[in-house]
């Protein structure tokens, strides 16, 4: 004898181990199947993606088979248990095969055609009970019995029994479905943040193509330079290397950005200025300086390198604080910038300009000492001087002697 509430609570706690719930189906068709003692028991249930019901299981000597047998959503079996209003040829919400035959007599009128049919097809799947599994108004399922093997008739408790089965299983498969569809959700969530982020980084890059060229443009347009943002890019991470300062990562990146980008906001000078000759008027330097700030306001949108554009808001920045835009003094000052700053005022006064020869580099070097501890960095000066003697100043000696030297007694504009 079948202790019911027991058995009910055991397969309660069984349901929320099943994360598949076909396989708890398949669990409830065995236990009846066996322990009832029944000549089969099967499952039914609804195929969201072939919008009919099909069996997923079958148990017991007259299983029956389950590929072969398909039910469509109109199938009467299943209209029988639809609508709203009374039904009378249910018996405790479920279809039993012995109450049925009750109404069969009276097939002449509709009702009894249709019951018919429900009729016939319980006994083409020899089915005794079929009790509908429900979820919110939803047929998912119906589970389909077959006789008891000791033809008895079923008792109200096992009716009971199965219908709370039938009830607890609906509640799990569509519990599964919901977890199954936020799980769906998350990972398509993902896909489209992990696209978005793609997305960003492709744009972020393209945009920071698009301001190299930029800057080489400028540059170019500045002073015809061949070259320059290259050397000032070797002379820069030399010196950083000399520093010791850690280019691991991104940071070698962002200190090649800053080598390269820092003069891009002279696209907004005027030719007038930028090109001048001459010596600048002050209403002319205080629009030459606004190139600092236009620089910041281009790259701002590569939030990808927010330490570019400090790098660039301070290359002007003096070690004493007389620089601008902030008169930042000393360490407030990133030693990228005091970098930026002394190779760009290094390789400015050796090149050779449409207006005026390159300075000896003995006169480069000796401007860069005498202005150590005031415009520039020391250490930055140190390291820079130390690395290019032993790298590239044989280099640069050679390179420049070919051209012809002047000196120039004025000391240069380094902006
Ligand atoms: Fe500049």
């Amino acid at each position: 004898m079948i202790n019911y509430p027991e058995a009910l609570k055991n397969a309660a706690k069984s349901m929320v181990r099943f994360k598949n719930p076909d396989n708890l189906l398949r669990m409830i068709v065995r236990f009846i199947a066996k322990e009832i003692g029944l000549t089969h028991a099967s499952i039914l249930v609804f195929d969201t993606v072939r919008q009919r019901y099909t069996f997923i299981d079958s148990r017991g000597e007259s299983k029956l088979p389950v590929h072969l047998i398909r039910i469509d959503s109109d199938h009467p079996l299943i209209l029988s248990f639809m609508g709203k209003g009374k039904k009378p040829h249910l018996y405790k919400d479920a279809l039993l095969l012995s109450h049925l035959e009750k109404f069969v007599e009276s097939k002449e009128s509709s009702r009894g055609i249709k019951i018919k049919k429900v009729f016939d097809s319980m006994k083409s799947i020899k089915a005794s009970v079929c009790v509908p599994s429900f979820y919110q108004g939803e047929l998912l399922g119906v589970l389909i019995l077959g006789e008891k093997k000791d033809r008895d008739d079923f008792t109200h408790e096992e009716l009971s029994f199965f219908h709370t089965l039938a009830s607890d299983a609906a509640m799990t498969i569509k519990n599964t479905e919901f977890q199954s569809q936020l799980i769906d959700r998350n990972r398509q969530l993902e896909e489209k943040l992990a696209e978005i982020k793609r997305l960003r980084k492709k744009e972020q890059e393209t945009y920071f193509q698009i301001m190299l060229s930029l800057a080489r443009e400028v540059r170019e347009k500045d002073d015809s330079t061949f070259g320059h943002l290259e050397a000032v890019e070797k002379l820069g991470l030399m010196t950083a290397e000399e520093l010791g300062i850690d280019l691991s990562g991104k940071k070698r990146d962002i200190l090649i950005a800053g080598l390269r980008l820092h003069d891009v906001g002279k696209i907004g000078i005027p030719d007038s200025i930028l090109k001048k000759e001459d010596k600048l008027t002050p209403e002319e330097w205080l629009i030459m300086k606004q190139h600092v700030d236009k620089g910041v306001k281009i790259l701002e949108p590569l939030t990808d390198f927010k330490d570019v554009v400090e790098i660039v808001r301070c290359h002007h920045e003096f070690y004493n604080g007389k620089g601008y835009p902030r008169g930042l003094k000393g360490s407030e000052i990133p030693i990228e910038s005091s970098i930026v700053s002394v190779v760009d005022a290094f390789h400015a006064m050796i090149s050779t300009r449409c207006y005026k020869k390159g300075f000896s580099l003995e006169y480069a070097l000796g401007e860069l000492n005498a202005n150590s501890g005031e415009q520039f960095h020391p250490k930055v000066v140190e390291a820079f001087i130390s690395a290019l003697k032993k790298n590239m100043y044989g280099y640069y000696k050679s390179r420049i002697s070919e051209e012809r030297q002047i000196q120039h007694e004025e000391k240069p504009n380094t902006i």
